[in-house]
């Protein structure tokens, strides 16, 4: 590994500014692999065209390669036409037009860092997003280098199943005793989108018919003890293939599709064109094995993966600075699916607080860069909140701002205009300014400005005058730069109640507001009126108003849209804490305590189960550090208890009603309906066990429950609640029937989050026990990632900074990818009190002294002075 360290004195910097179009085009790509754990050999046969004149040198990538051969028109090219530095490859003088063939060497089974061709429990698989073709074999790799591939897979016998991208063309018997397939895709595709898999492999086919009648044969290859839980997956499919064709009118292009799940992966799943490969996590599920949000996010990246073969693959990226274009359009596209077959109200809900908690950090912290970055060490670092969430907001702002019809159409002209091509994300705008006549230049300030910015909203109302006002105001993000931002465009959805009724009294009204600030006015209004501004997050922006408790309580009761009847209660709650801070003895205000036993009191009233549990969480750790800084993690912890406490008492006489109303009867359904009364149940079962022992309850429904999901919640909440001896009871058993590697994580970051029990001596066992590996990065997520960023007590101490960089350390060396995931939350020390601060800080010192990836010394430098 140690050509992937970087020279951390010199870090190669990649510019936007710098793009350059590749002066060549390779017509076709003809890979032939002859698979081994050791020694797999490459050979490619690629024709190649200059399209520019002036270059005669051909710029090729290649990492970790031996070089067998380089030939051009069949001739092996000399050395001294070759120049070899890091990870390019220059071919000198080569001929206008010629046949470059380029023999290679790899290792799958030492490769860890799990990108280019890897082994995986002795399937071989690929990920060459973004930059992992080169591991493979030395080729331009960069997205607008579109070829056709073929794949022609050679293997002996203990790899019957032997997959690439497109169409299977033919399937042979070599006179050696090894097999030969031969697979053909007729798109052209960047390298990035090249997959190929290789193992014994179980199977469960399907069909979708399209809308113009074409038969696509469906398949999920699995491992063949996961059969049984690949159903739902494959439904999901045929969901998401159904969606994008009545929502978005496109078509699937190929005659097969498939899924292919394997162990070990570095994120969620992979959109190679007609092989999508996922982590098994995001694949597999059924009752006993998968939680309801396991089964939510399943459906969700699925139809991510597959909308990617329009907006990703279809129509590409140029260069990787407009990654959000496919990313961001696709998570938007993601998310209105799963709004549209599930409950609009609580996806939105659920995004937004995501959002909030996760992408608002990175934007204020050491790491934020525009959702259209212009420079870049490691690519791999900017498949962040940013990209992927800031992203989808800004398109959703687009659609906003032009309309359901326009921005159909904006999204037709696109796909008609660049399918095929490798584009910008200029080029989507230039669709939808193009069929809306709207001017986009203010606008695109999101795409290039970081920084969360922020709105002030005022309202005063006169009641002699009748008259109302409400003052807007967009601010600068509080970034640590404090470079000067140029004014967004900011859709301002807004809607009036009356405070005591609810009635509406201005209804839904969208304001755009381009300058710094602007005054709305709206007269005839008597008495009492409540503003709900921001409606469903209209933008992305931090809003700064003072609302009294009885405008937030009457949000909270009556909004009609759900994001902020949950805003509203989410801003009490905040107010809730900040009292605790200030005396850990104080209570609630009246008002929150009515609100919520008006709220859960008569089960029968409860129109969206969903919302409400979502409405009785509480705001997460990332969202109070933030609002109170400098924060003291540990006294926010014990603020937020306190709160926790009191709402629980506050409802003491309805929790258990709650519970049996809202409990789901009947064989397990992973529908949006049981799925929110369950998490109602679980949320109302939660507050019961902090006012009364409920240790017998827990054990009956641990073994009585028909579903994962209820017995998880069983054995979470004996973890935090129960006695002793029950709590260790239904964790080891728990464990015990814990026979898939995801029921094994739930266990693993069960534990590792466990306040009252995981210390650091804890997290080190799990790190030691006989199931988890180093080299498996979902365990490493399930143990580590849930430590740092869920286990508050144990986490922000000296010794939680050093066992997480001392973990990230030692995962550098084997998959800089997921250590320099991990290491993340180290470098958010700028919201702590000092004494956090100082320690977090000399971690980081302590690890840029050591010889880093390339990946992981990008984030570790920017995050330390
Ligand atoms: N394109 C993938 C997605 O969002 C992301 C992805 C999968 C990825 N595997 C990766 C990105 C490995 C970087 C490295 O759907
Ligand atoms: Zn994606």
């Amino acid at each position: 590994m140690t050509d992937s360290r970087a020279m951390n004195s010199a870090p190669s910097i990649t510019r936007l500014a710098d793009y350059e179009a590749f002066p060549f085009a390779i017509d076709s790509v003809d890979l032939t692999f002859e698979l081994d754990p050791t020694h797999t050999r490459v050979t490619q046969v690629s024709r190649v065209r200059r399209v520019v004149h002036g270059t005669n040198a051909l710029e090729l990538n290649g990492k970790d390669l031996k070089r067998v051969a380089l030939k051009i028109d069949g001739v092996e090219v000399q050395s001294d036409r070759l120049v070899e530095i890091d990870e390019t490859l220059l071919v000198r003088q080569v001929p206008d037009e010629f046949v470059l063939e380029v023999v290679t060497e790899i290792n799958p089974e030492a490769n860890t860092a799990l990108e280019g061709l890897y082994l995986s429990n002795g399937m071989f698989c690929t990920q060459c997003e973004a930059e992992g073709f080169r591991r493979i074999t030395y080729y331009p790799d960069r997205p607008d280098v579109m070829s056709v591939f073929t794949t022609r897979i050679i293997s002996d016998a203990s790899r019957p199943v032997l997959l690439s991208n497109g169409n299977p063309v033919s399937d042979q018997h070599l006179p050696d005793g090894r097999r030969e397939v031969f697979w053909s895709d007729p798109f052209p595709k960047p390298c990035y989108l090249f997959a190929l898999v290789g193992g014994d492999l179980a199977v469960k086919h399907d069909e979708f018919v399209t809308m113009s009648g074409r038969r696509i044969d469906l398949r999920i290859y699995v491992e063949p003890k996961d059969l049984d839980r690949v159903d739902y997956a494959l439904e999901s499919l045929k969901r998401a293939m159904a969606w994008d064709e009545s929502v978005y009118g496109r078509e699937y292009d190929l005659d097969i599709f498939m899924i292919v799940a394997v162990s070990h992966f570095n994120m969620g799943a992979m959109e190679n064109k007609g092989l999508n490969i996922f982590n098994s996590s995001c694949v597999l599920a059924n009752a006993e094995a998968a939680t309801d949000q396991a089964f939510q996010r399943i459906e969700a990246i699925v139809a991510h993966e597959y909308f990617h073969n329009w907006s990703g693959n279809r129509v590409t990226c140029r260069d990787w600075f407009q990654l959000s274009l496919k990313e961001g359009f696709t998570v938007f596209r993601d998310s209105e699916f799963s709004a549209d077959i599930n409950s609009r109200a609580v996806k939105r809900i659920q995004d937004v607080n995501f959002l909030r908690s996760a992408q608002f950090t990175e934007d204020s912290g050491p790491t934020a860069h525009p959702v259209q970055p212009s420079e870049y060490q490691e690519i791999s670092n900017f498949y962040t909140l940013t990209i992927y969430e800031k992203g989808a907001e800004v398109v959703r702002m687009i659609r906003t701002l032009l309309g359901p019809e326009l921005f159909r159409k904006g999204s037709d002209l696109y796909f008609a205009r660049h399918d095929g091509q490798a584009v910008t994300i200029n080029e989507f705008v230039a669709a939808m300014a193009d069929v809306s006549g709207r001017d986009f230049t203010q606008f695109m300030r999101w795409y290039r400005q970081p920084g969360t910015p922020r709105l002030r909203v005022d309202v005063s109302h006169d009641s002699q005058t009748k008259q109302l006002q409400i003052q807007l105001m967009q601010k600068q993000p509080v970034v640590a730069s404090g470079e000067s931002h140029a004014h967004y465009v900011i859709p301002v959805s807004y809607q009036v109640i009356d405070q005591v009724t609810g009635a509406v009294v201005v209804p839904e009204t969208l304001f755009e507001l381009s300058d710094e600030s602007a005054s709305i006015t709206h007269d005839g209004i008597a008495t009492n009126p409540v503003v709900s501004i921001l409606r469903g997050l209209s933008a992305p922006v931090k809003l700064e108003m003072d609302r009294s408790v009885d405008e937030l309580v009457a949000l909270a009761r009556f909004d009609d849209d759900g994001v902020n009847r949950w805003d509203a209660i989410q801003e009490l709650y905040m107010q809730a804490i900040s009292g605790f801070l200030k005396d850990l003895d104080s209570s609630i205000d009246d008002a929150l305590r009515r609100l919520i036993c008006d709220l859960i009191s008569d089960p029968a009233k409860v129109a969206d189960p969903a919302c409400l549990a979502e409405m009785l969480a509480l705001p997460q750790d990332n969202i109070l550090w933030d609002a109170f800084q400098p924060a003291d993690p540990q006294k926010i912890l014990e603020a937020r208890k306190a709160l926790r406490q009191s709402i629980a008492r506050a409802g003491a006489s309805s929790w258990f009603e709650l519970y049996e109303a809202m409990r789901v009867d009947g064989p397990y359904e992973p529908t949006a309906d049981a799925i929110g009364r369950r998490s109602l149940a679980i949320t109302a079962l939660g507050y019961l066990a902090k006012v009364e022992p409920i240790d017998d309850l827990l054990k009956d429904i641990d073994a009585s429950a028909s579903n994962l999901t209820e017995r998880y919640a069983a054995y979470r909440i004996a973890r935090s609640d129960a006695a002793d001896e029950v709590s260790l009871e239904l964790s080891e058993k728990f464990l015990n029937r814990a026979d898939t590697d995801e029921v094994l994580d739930l266990w693993l970051s069960t534990e590792a989050m466990n306040e009252k029990t995981a210390t650091i001596d804890r997290i080190k066992e799990l790190t030691s026990h006989s199931r988890f590996a180093w080299t498996n990065p979902n365990r490493v997520r399930a143990v580590l990632g849930t430590f740092a960023n869920r286990n508050v007590r144990a986490f922000h101490t000296p010794e939680g900074y050093r066992l997480l960089a001392d973990s990230v350390l030692k995962l550098d060396a084997m998959n800089p990818q997921i250590a320099s995931r991990l290491v993340m939350p180290l470098c958010q020390w700028g919201r702590f009190e000092k004494g956090f601060q100082d320690a977090m800080k000399s971690e980081l010192r302590r690890m840029i002294a050591k010889d880093l990836s390339k990946d992981l010394y990008e984030i570790v430098s920017k995050s330390v002075d």
